[in-house]
């Protein structure tokens, strides 16, 4: 028998043994590697005539060929095989009943915050933070509401020390100062946050949330406003329509100061929006004092701008129908689950917001 059929009877006889991958590799090895049963047959070939030669390397590759083949399709069904093992651990089985979802849900003050972030940041405004102590300088004195203004005592401050030099913002509009202090014009902010005054009732309670608007650039007028706060609310009530009504009133930082109303009907003990001929006053606003602009080391001979301060909790009963401010605080969790919002459905304004 020539010692190519012995080397393949050889291998027939191993192969027929192999049972995993890694044996299936040693033998791959001993007919294959650098000095393995096939490789080393083929260094003989310089020793042998023409003739010689046609023939041995016909039977060679015949065997090489026959035993290459041989492992492949083995380490192919090893892989098959592995795999097969793997997706029978990992399989789904998709008959089986969904998880119940969270209890968890987002309080309709969240909710409309995120609400209004989404409409504000569609033109250009971004949203920054203040903190809720502040010094009595930011909260009132720079903006241009000095000690003796009747404004702070309408505000009903909490002061934190008996100088009354800290206290908690009765309003946002601080985060005006801060902006302003910190960076160079223009600026185009939305500051959602909470605030406080010494007052409660069905309406009012002693923390609440605002949220300001500051935009100062070059030339924008009060028109630029009141396009800016008729897309707000026609944004965020959902309505093609909208009556809305500018009333003069005063705000120390802002000159001239104007106060919005929204015009609504009752319809069934409920507020429809954009019809009717009630009004409901729901944020003040004006162009920025050019005193506040000096605080803050804004130049007010190139830039000028508009600020305005919404109640965010006001807008959250209007829209959603809450009728007492003070459930919002009680942390009551009938009632949180009865207003409340998913926490998977973060309002987009493509998508629409209160889906
Ligand atoms: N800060 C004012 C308030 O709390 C609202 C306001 C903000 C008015 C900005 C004008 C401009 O009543």
């Amino acid at each position: 028998m020539s010692e190519i059929k012995q080397i393949q009877l050889n291998f027939e006889e191993k192969f027929r043994d192999i049972s995993s991958k890694e044996d299936l590799q040693i033998l791959k090895t001993e007919f294959f590697g650098k000095n393995g049963l096939i490789s080393t047959q083929f260094k003989k070939m310089g020793s042998l005539n023409e003739n010689e030669k046609k023939i041995f390397a016909n039977d060679l590759n015949n065997l090489k060929d026959f035993v290459t083949e041989k492992i492949e399709n083995k380490f192919k069904e090893f892989e098959d095989l592995i795999i097969n093992e793997k997706l029978k651990g990992e399989k789904i089985d998709v008959t089986l009943p969904i998880r119940s979802r969270s209890n968890g849900k987002i309080h309709p003050v969240s909710q409309v915050i995120d609400e209004i972030s989404s409409i504000f940041s569609e033109i250009g405004f971004s949203v920054v933070e203040g903190p809720d102590v502040e010094s009595e300088y930011n909260n009132f004195t720079a903006l241009n509401t000095p000690e003796d203004h009747p404004a702070r005592d309408m505000h009903d401050t909490f002061y934190l020390d008996e100088k009354k030099k800290t206290l908690l913002r009765t309003h946002t509009s601080p985060v005006q100062i801060r902006t302003m202090m910190k960076g160079k014009p223009p600026f185009k902010i939305i500051v959602p946050g909470r605030t406080y005054r010494c007052d409660s009732d069905q309406t009012h309670a002693p923390m609440f949330h605002q949220l300001e608007g500051l935009h100062i650039d070059k030339g924008i007028n009060m028109g630029h406003l009141k396009g800016c706060l008729n897309y707000f609310i026609k944004e965020f009530f959902e309505v093609k329509n909208i009556k809305m009504r500018f009333r003069p009133s005063h705000f120390p930082f802002t000159e001239p100061s104007a106060e919005v109303d929204i015009g609504y009907r009752l319809k069934d003990g409920k507020i429809v929006i954009g019809e009717g001929d009630k009004w409901l006053e729901i944020l003040g606003c004006g162009m920025v004092h050019p005193n506040v602009l000096k605080n803050t080391k804004v130049d007010a001979k190139k830039f000028q701008g508009f600020a305005f301060g919404i109640g965010i909790d006001r807008l959250a009963m209007l829209k959603y129908g809450i009728n007492d401010l003070r459930a919002f605080f009680e942390t009551d969790y009938r009632w949180l689950n009865h207003y409340g919002f998913d926490p998977l459905d973060v309002p987009t304004n493509y998508r629409g917001l209160s889906r």
